[in-house]
């Protein structure tokens, strides 16, 4: 048997390059070596305000991108959070299991705190108890491994102290999954600020190339790319900006190290650009094209949400039933 993934995203803002080069095309590469369960996570999302329609439409909309980027639907589970009440069900377990202290010291809800500019007074309080689901949705399917961006390992921790501390207070119920998938991701920074990582709250205009934007678009963010004072590309010690570039152009293209050093050492930035644009535009164009073909076909993607949760909530179903006897939650 293959070992079991999973992983999720939040249907929130759009998906850029960072996202794909550093996520999302991993998946495509490892899901025949793996039994993959990528989770559309609502739930999370909700965690912060959000537009009824505007979520709703998300979550179809990431699932169409999943597959145009490649993810096979027969091989994978793609499904979204809320169509498996389980995952609620064990989240409340766990943030009873979980102490305070623990929430407490995550550092992604400090920083989303200060981000929202919010108080204690407006904040949800489910973005402080985020990572209880998070950890319920990965104990659910006792996954083996979680393919996530280095952002999240804190959270990973966390689960894996979640199991180990209801194994222990209840008897062994969870697999505790192992931190990190021996894959390698590019980490693909602001276009803006090449010293932050390419984020999809960030909202400059000029921050991220997302998956949908058309070529013009593309060649106008990466024309306007932060680069340095150099005269042209420093391979021994390129600037931040002109580097990011770089990882652009080799993670998609799959050059190898001594190419792109005989390539593009001593370019000029004008053409850096060009051929970095030339080489986004030339891999995002399939997958757009699949995109637009899989949103005109709305059934059909409904249709794969369906049967994907239909076939791993038997898995979910499992797990909680144990977790809730193991408990003492009633059930007759
Ligand atoms: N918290 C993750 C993020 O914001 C998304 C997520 C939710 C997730 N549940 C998960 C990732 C389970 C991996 C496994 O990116």
């Amino acid at each position: 048997m293959k070992p079991r993934i999973f992983s999720g995203m939040q249907p929130t803002g759009e998906l850029h390059i960072g996202n794909y080069l550093g996520a999302l095309r991993g998946w495509v590469e490892i899901q025949h070596d793996y039994e993959p369960i990528f989770c559309i996570v609502d739930l999370h999302a909700i965690t912060v305000r959000q537009d009824p329609k505007q979520l709703r439409e998300n979550c179809e909309r990431v699932a169409a991108l999943y597959l145009a980027a490649g993810i096979d639907p027969d091989r994978c589970a793609v499904f979204v959070q809320s169509q498996i009440p389980a995952h609620v069900e064990l989240a409340w377990i766990f943030t009873c299991t979980v102490p305070f202290g623990w929430l407490n010291r995550m550092t992604q809800f400090k920083s989303k705190m200060q981000q929202a500019g919010s108080s204690r007074d407006s904040i949800g309080t489910g973005l402080f108890v985020y990572p209880a689901l998070m950890a319920a949705d990965i104990l659910l399917y006792q996954a083996r491994f979680v393919p996530v961006g280095d952002d999240q390992s804190q959270h990973i921790e966390l689960t894996r102290n979640i199991a180990h501390r209801f194994n222990n207070l209840y008897g062994k119920t969870f697999r505790v999954p192992s931190t990190k998938l021996p894959t390698v991701g590019a980490r693909i920074m602001g276009l803006d600020d090449p010293t932050k990582k390419m984020s999809k709250s960030s909202t400059g205009p000029n921050h991220a190339i997302r998956l949908l934007d058309p070529p013009g678009r593309v060649k106008k963010l990466i024309g306007r790319a932060v680069t340095d004072s150099q005269p042209g590309v420093n391979w021994g010690a390129p600037g931040p900006g002109v580097a990011n570039l770089l990882t652009v152009f080799q993670a998609f293209s799959g050059w190898s190290d001594r190419r792109m050093e005989s390539h593009f050492a001593g370019m000029r930035y004008g053409t850096l650009k060009g051929q970095v644009t030339e080489m986004v535009n030339s891999k995002l164009a399939p997958i757009q094209q699949r995109y637009g073909e899989l949103v005109a076909d709305r059934p059909q993607l409904r249709e794969v949400l369906r049967a994907s949760a239909e076939r791993v909530a038997p898995i979910a179903q499992r797990t909680l039933r144990r977790a809730k006897r193991r408990t003492g939650l009633y059930s007759v």
